[in-house]
């Protein structure tokens, strides 16, 4: 059993703040990874995703709360005896040693028997394709293949738990894509628990089981790939999940009947979600993905507002259409995504229509989503 368990974890560096107080970088950390899981944790650069995979490889030590792997508290645990292997964004390959004698060196140094190590460094090699290369050295690799050797030094450890520390970053945009899903497919073959860290949300998505999704050290969700997209529980989640991101515009809720309406932008977007009671005359943010606003008789919608086209950029199978409103929380320019067949120019005037099952509510204060 691999499952890590965090509770109330706190890291704090030694190092000190302008006022002589320890920086806290990890306040309170709580979280369930499952076995056998493919969790990823994603956050802006700084937010801690390195800090809390290395705690959980004993790199860095816990400052409070209990770290458990599996039943084990693992506070006081050296990195050797917890059976974990973690593959780093360099690689960290020795450059003088064989491909072969890289995977091999780890289990050398452990005293496992030859005949034990040559059989586990030949079967990652097939996992991983490398066995036309063992003779090599890495300088003579690819760096896709560097980072299979890499993997595959991790692999040969049979260890409980995979850490992965943005172990794509440093690969061209086509090769990323395509380690993923090696990277996937080797979860699935290998069933333990991996431990991902990016700062790349479409990595997250296309690879987590569940994603973690952190900010200033904080948890802000932890959920699937698919209900972070559709329910995510603040506008920080909602605008870095999803690319181009959420546009948020500033509304007020009115009653409407039995019901009510969001009013933005000289339009009534009617909604019947009872969370919005307490909303009543009062300003809240919706939020409205890029593929929700459509182009006029594209789509059938009682509700759109008008816009001037800022600039549209072609993408081939869509246009990124830019504009601005009048209620900006953000003050980040809006997108609509519009099937490139509408010919749609910069410089237009041109109606966008809203699918309203797809629009989002923030309260304008604490940015909490107040429904979906
Ligand atoms: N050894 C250290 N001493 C002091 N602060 C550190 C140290 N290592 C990292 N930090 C700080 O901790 C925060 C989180 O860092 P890190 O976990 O590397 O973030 P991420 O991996 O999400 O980019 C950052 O603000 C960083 O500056
Ligand atoms: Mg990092």
């Amino acid at each position: 059993m691999a499952n890590i368990t965090f509770k109330h974890v706190v890291k704090a560096y030694d190092s000190r703040d302008k006022k002589g107080e320890k920086i806290v970088v990890v306040p309170d950390l709580n979280l369930e990874i499952y076995d056998k899981e493919f969790v990823v944790l994603v956050g802006p650069s700084g937010c801690g995703k390195s800090t809390t995979l290395r705690m959980i490889a004993g790199l860095e030590d816990v400052s409070g709360g209990e770290l458990y792997i599996g039943d084990r508290l693992v506070n006081d645990v050296e990195p050797k005896d917890r059976d974990i292997a973690m593959v780093f964004q360099s690689y960290a390959l020795y450059p003088h040693m064989t491909v072969y004698k890289n995977m091999a060196f780890g289990l050398e140094l452990r005293k496992t028997p030859k005949e034990e190590i040559e059989k586990r460094v030949l079967e990652a090699a097939r996992i991983l394709e490398l066995e036309p290369y063992l003779k090599r050295k890495p300088k003579e690799l690819s760096g896709g293949q560097r980072q299979r050797v890499a993997l595959g030094r991790a692999m040969v450890r049979n260890p409980a738990v995979f850490l992965l520390d943005e172990p794509l970053s440093n690969l061209d945009a086509k090769l990323r894509t395509e380690m993923r899903s090696q990277i996937a497919a080797l979860h699935k073959r290998l069933q333990t628990t991996f431990v991902y860290v990016t700062h790349d949300q479409t990595e997250a998505m296309t690879m987590g089981d569940r994603i973690v999704v952190m900010k200033d050290g904080n948890i802000h969700q932890v959920d699937t790939p698919q209900n972070l997209y559709n329910q995510p529980c603040n506008m920080f989640v909602a605008s870095f999940i999803g690319s181009p991101q959420m546009n948020f515009i500033d509304a007020k809720v009115e009653k409407d009947g039995d019901a009510y309406a969001l009013c933005f932008e000289g339009c009534r977007v009617p909604s019947n979600k009872a969370e919005l009671a307490d909303y009543v005359g009062k300003e809240v943010v919706v939020g409205i993905r890029p593929e929700d606003l459509h182009a006029e008789g594209s789509f059938n919608s009682s509700c759109g507002f008008p816009i001037h086209v800022e600039m549209a950029e072609m993408m081939g199978s869509e246009i990124y259409v830019y504009f601005n409103v009048n209620g900006n929380p953000d003050g980040k320019k809006k997108i609509a995504r519009i099937p490139s067949r509408e010919n749609i120019h910069s410089d237009d005037d041109v109606r966008l229509l809203i699918d309203v099952n797809r629009v989002h509510v923030f309260d304008k204060e604490t940015q909490a989503a107040i429904c979906h």
